[in-house]
């Protein structure tokens, strides 16, 4: 039977109500890492909108690894209560509860957007500023700062700072975990050729350039539970000649799965300033689309996806096993009880009883 927007998804141990998730979206908005009131209101109010799968923002796994000083992070036990507080909130709306774990690497210790107007300055040493790490010491742009090329030891302890965040995130009470190998961070960083000029083990063949990618992967998917599932985000093409290819991703997700990845959620760019993207509806899905077809993985598609139409569209033509979206919620928390109605499905998502009046 076809599959549709509102068709459950089941992948290992859980069960998705639908094919709606909400995509990770920094918030900018924790103090040293730790989840507060309004992690809780808006991922819970996303859980009440009726998604199936709530994804938190780009989590750190070390404090080095944040984007800007208000990133949340889960790199000690103390940010586990926090967490358990939100996840336990959205489980009991119906959804599933997922984090992102993420390191900026050369793109961390960058103000807030509302706290400079240009996005991507970096936070010198005196407003609370870090030094920032990366495969060699190419900054991301000028208003960036110059990293400090890690060492093989250095990339085993951030590696071991994965393995550490994703037993946290477990005992935090998430079911859904996804490793951020998109966006020009760290993981990216590592396997685009324009941003990787190391000569050891590292760098230089694909093999070495994604051999960060596995090994945090395999140290990872070790620690969380088989029954879970583990996905990984990955920036199918830097949109530049001689840079990260769709092929490329293919290859990479044909390793992923081997090393017990379930699904990649299939992003773009964010490696180089300024690239050419061809931005418009739905222009990531044919990421999707190919990565699911050719590696024969599962795969969510992501990316101006705004429509119920275009989204049920992208999973009855089989291009996608999930759709996220990301700013189309920070519009609307309640888009699936709107995309239902757009579909004329009106009673594929609950509305919560206290709600009722308020849609009937
Ligand atoms: C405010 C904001 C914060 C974001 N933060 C993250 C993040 O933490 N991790 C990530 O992988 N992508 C992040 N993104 C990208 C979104 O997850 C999504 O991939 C992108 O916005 C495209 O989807 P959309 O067109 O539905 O917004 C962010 C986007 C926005 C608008």
């Amino acid at each position: 039977m076809s599959q549709h927007l509102f068709s459950p998804f089941s992948m290992k141990g859980i069960t998705l109500r639908n094919r709606i998730g909400v995509s990770p979206m920094c918030q900018y908005s924790a103090e040293d890492g730790t989840p507060n009131d309004w992690h809780l209101v808006h991922l819970g109010s996303r859980a009440v909108g009726g998604a199936g799968l709530i994804i938190a923002e780009a989590t750190a796994v070390e404090a080095r690894g944040r984007i800007s000083p208000e990133d949340l992070g889960i790199y000690k036990d103390e940010h586990i209560p926090p967490f358990r507080r939100i996840t336990d909130f959205i489980r009991k709306q119906g959804a599933v509860p997922g984090i992102q774990l993420a390191h900026a690497g050369r793109k961390a210790s960058t103000y807030s957007p509302w706290k400079q107007r240009v996005s991507g300055v970096a936070v010198p040493d005196e407003d609370g500023g870090w030094e920032v790490v990366g495969p060699g010491n190419t900054p991301f742009s000028k208003n960036h700062r110059i990293p400090r090329e890690l060492s093989p030891e250095e990339i085993a302890d951030i590696q071991e700072s994965f393995r550490l965040a994703t037993l946290r995130a477990r005992e935090a009470g998430f079911e859904w975990i996804e490793f951020h190998a998109a966006h020009g961070y760290l993981a990216h960083s590592f396997y685009s050729p324009l941003s990787n000029q190391r000569t050891d083990r590292y760098g230089g063949s694909f093999d070495n350039r994604i051999r960060f990618v596995l090994e945090t992967v395999r140290l990872m998917r070790k620690e969380w539970p088989e029954e879970l599932p583990f996905t990984v985000r990955l920036s199918c093409s830097d949109w530049v000649e001689g840079g990260w290819t769709l092929e490329d991703s293919v290859d990479l997700a044909k390793r992923l799965k081997e090393e017990g990845v379930d699904l990649i959620d299939c992003s773009s760019g964010g490696n180089i300033p300024k690239a050419p993207i061809p931005v418009g509806a739905g222009y990531q899905v044919p990421f999707s689309e190919t990565i699911r077809h050719s590696a024969k993985i599962a795969t969510a598609a992501v990316g101006l996806i705004t429509h119920g139409m275009q989204a049920d569209d992208i999973i009855r033509n089989g291009r996608a096993d999930l759709v996220l979206l990301g700013r189309e919620m920070l519009r609307d928390p309640y888009w699936p009880l709107r995309a239902s109605q757009q579909v004329h499905q009106r009673d594929a998502v609950p509305v919560p009883p206290q709600y009722e009046r308020g849609w009937n």
